[in-house]
C-alpha cells in the first residue's frame, strides 16, 4: 500500500488506514446498508450495502436500468429511501439535506454533464461554488491547473465545450467543494477512449496524491476496472459481487454475464 502523502487537500488523505502488528486495516469512509429505494411500483434498489474505502476508488458497474444512477441519488440526498442507512464516517446521514451532505464533504456529480450553455467556463465554475461557501481564488487555480485546456477556454462559452471538455469542467467544478469524497456518475459516457483515459488517469491522480475517496458508478465496466480499487456489481437493483477490481476484470464468467465485456 503506498503511503499517504503529507500535504493533503481532500480529507487529509487516509485518516481511517490503520498499520497494526503488520496487517492493514481499512475503515469505510462511506457505507451503505441495506438500502431500497423505489419509485411508486418500481423497486430500483433492492437492499444494497456497499462501502468506499478512504483513499480509494469504488466502481459501482452494471448494465442499464441496474441502479446506479438511483444509488448516488439515494447516497447524496437527491431521493430518499423507503429503508437502509448511508453513513459518512461512521455518522448516519441518510436523511439529511443535501447542502448537509456538501458540507460534510460529499460531492456529486450527476449523469449528463450539466453546464449552463451561455455562461462561460470560469462563470460556470463561480455558479458552481456559489453553495459552497467562500472558494479562494487558488481553488480555482488548481481546478485549471488540473485541466488545463479548460483553462484555455475560461472566457468561452460552455456550450462550445466538447463532451470531454464539459465533463473536465463538472469534475473541476464539483472539486472546488473540496470533497472528501467524489460520487462520479457515468463520467465516461459518449466520449472516446483517449479521453475517458485521461478523465480516469486525472481522478487516479487526485486519489493517489491527495487522498481523495472516490465511488465511480459506471457502465462501462473495463475502463472504470481499470481504473478503481474495488468493484460492486449491481443488476436489477441488487449487489451481485463485490470484489478487487483486478480479480472482477479477470472473471470471464462474470465478465459476459453482467459487465459487457
Ligand atoms: N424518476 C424515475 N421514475 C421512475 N422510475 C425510475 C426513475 N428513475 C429511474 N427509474 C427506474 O429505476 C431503475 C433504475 O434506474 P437507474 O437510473 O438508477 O439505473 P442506471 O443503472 O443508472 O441505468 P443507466 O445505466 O441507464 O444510467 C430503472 O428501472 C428505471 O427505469
Ligand atoms: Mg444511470
Amino acid at each position: 500500500m503506498a503511503e499517504p502523502h503529507g500535504a493533503t487537500r481532500y480529507g487529509g488523505g487516509r485518516p481511517d488506514t490503520a498499520v497494526a502488528g503488520g496487517t492493514t486495516t481499512t475503515t469505510a469512509l462511506l457505507e451503505v446498508q441495506g438500502l431500497s429505494t423505489s419509485y411508486g411500483p418500481v423497486r430500483a434498489l433492492d437492499g444494497v450495502s456497499l462501502t468506499a474505502e478512504a483513499g480509494r476508488i469504488t466502481a459501482v458497474l452494471g448494465a442499464n436500468g441496474a441502479g446506479k444512477t438511483t444509488l448516488l441519488r439515494t447516497i447524496s440526498g437527491l431521493v430518499r429511501p423507503t429503508s437502509g442507512k448511508v453513513l459518512l464516517d461512521g455518522e448516519e446521514i441518510t436523511r439529511a439535506p443535501v447542502e448537509a451532505m456538501v458540507h460534510k464533504g460529499m460531492a456529486h456529480v450527476p449523469e449528463g454533464r450539466g453546464v449552463i450553455a451561455e455562461l462561460t467556463v470560469d462563470e460556470n465554475l463561480r455558479v458552481g461554488s456559489l453553495f459552497r461557501g467562500k472558494v479562494g481564488r487558488e481553488e480555482f487555480d488548481r481546478v485549471y491547473d488540473l485541466f488545463p485546456r479548460i483553462a484555455e477556454r475560461r472566457d468561452n462559452p460552455a456550450h462550445t465545450l466538447s463532451g470531454g471538455e464539459r465533463q473536465m469542467l463538472v469534475v473541476g467544478r464539483a472539486l472546488l467543494a473540496r470533497p472528501r469524497i467524489l460520487l462520479l456518475d457515468e463520467p465516461s459516457l459518449g466520449l472516446a477512449p483517449r479521453i475517458v483515459a485521461q478523465i480516469f488517469g486525472l481522478v487516479r491522480q487526485l486519489v493517489d496524491s491527495e487522498g481523495l475517496s472516490v465511488l465511480l458508478v459506471e457502465q462501462n465496466a473495463r475502463s472504470a476496472l481499470s481504473v478503481a480499487d474495488t468493484g460492486v456489481v449491481l443488476n436489477l437493483g441488487r449487489v451481485v459481487v463485490t470484489d478487487d477490481a483486478r480479480a472482477l476484470a479477470a472473471d470471464e464468467d462474470l465478465r459476459h454475464a453482467y459487465l459487457g465485456f
